[in-house]
């Protein structure tokens, strides 16, 4: 197992944790949390030095597995989605997510200059950059079958949901319609990719029909006869 692999794993992870704690801070900061205790000017701070700590350990997530020999990976694969030899789906969801969080943070510190509208309309697309994240990790990543990573999601998709609770809550009378359907959207998007996850990721033969090359594909064990050592029964003995 290369350590090139391990550090894929490892920065994939802590992207994807940092992303999670930036939407849950753009989402307090919106609701003009902070005062006394937590002044909002920290919490805008968090947000954005934590967005670009995030990109760093992105960008050495990309850059081990464009280094590692074992994907087929390819440079463009990092920034084009859905054409690489390596499970096209998956991994292209990781290259989406990656050209829309590059997208709101240069629109975030060109925020003056694109005006507050266009920035605003555009920093709606951060909900859909963690979801698009999760789900790449999810279809794509070997940590999947470990409970350490099915719980480490889940407490993501947790703070994200109290985050998206607490936002539509604190809209006091307006838009009430508007909110309630995003409260009950967000909740269908994290049941739908937790049961997606049990029939998909989790089910066995997920590698092969999740496009992973036949030729990294386990080989099947051929099984012989103890007695006479021939090719067991039913397979062709
Ligand atoms: C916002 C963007 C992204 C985030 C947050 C992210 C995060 C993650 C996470 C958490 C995993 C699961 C790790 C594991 O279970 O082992 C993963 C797997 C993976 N990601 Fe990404 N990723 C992103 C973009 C990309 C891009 C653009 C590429 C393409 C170069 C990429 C390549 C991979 C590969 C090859 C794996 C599988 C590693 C393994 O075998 O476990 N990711 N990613």
């Amino acid at each position: 197992m290369s350590a090139l692999w391990y550090a894929t794993r490892a920065t994939g992870e802590v992207a994807l944790l940092f992303l999670t704690i930036v939407l849950a801070l753009g989402v307090t900061s919106a609701i003009r949390v902070g005062g006394r205790r937590v002044p909002r000017f920290v919490i805008a701070g968090l947000h954005r030095n934590l967005t670009l700590a995030g990109l760093g350990f992105l960008a050495v997530h990309i850059v081990t597995t464009l280094a590692d020999s074992y994907a087929p990976v390819g440079v463009v694969d990092a920034v084009v989605p859905f054409g690489s030899a390596y499970r096209p789906i998956w991994l292209g969801l990781g290259a989406l997510a990656f050209d829309l969080l590059v997208v709101l943070t240069v629109t975030s510190l060109f925020r003056t200059r694109i005006g507050f509208r266009w920035w605003k309309a555009l920093h709606w697309a951060a909900y859909a950059c963690w979801v698009i994240a999760l789900v790449h990790a999810l279809g794509t990543g070997s940590d999947i079958r470990t409970s350490a990573f099915l719980f480490f999601a889940g407490i993501c998709c947790a703070l994200v949901l109290a985050a998206v609770g607490w936002r539509l809550a604190e809209g006091g009378q307006d838009n009430q319609a508007f909110r309630l359907g995003a409260g009950l959207t967000a909740l269908i998007v994290v049941i739908g990719i937790g049961v997606w996850t049990v029939r998909g990721p989790l089910e066995p033969g997920w590698a092969k029909r999740s496009g992973t090359p036949a030729s990294l594909l386990p080989k099947p064990v051929a099984v012989t006869s103890p007695a006479t050592g021939a090719p067991a029964e039913g397979d062709g003995g």
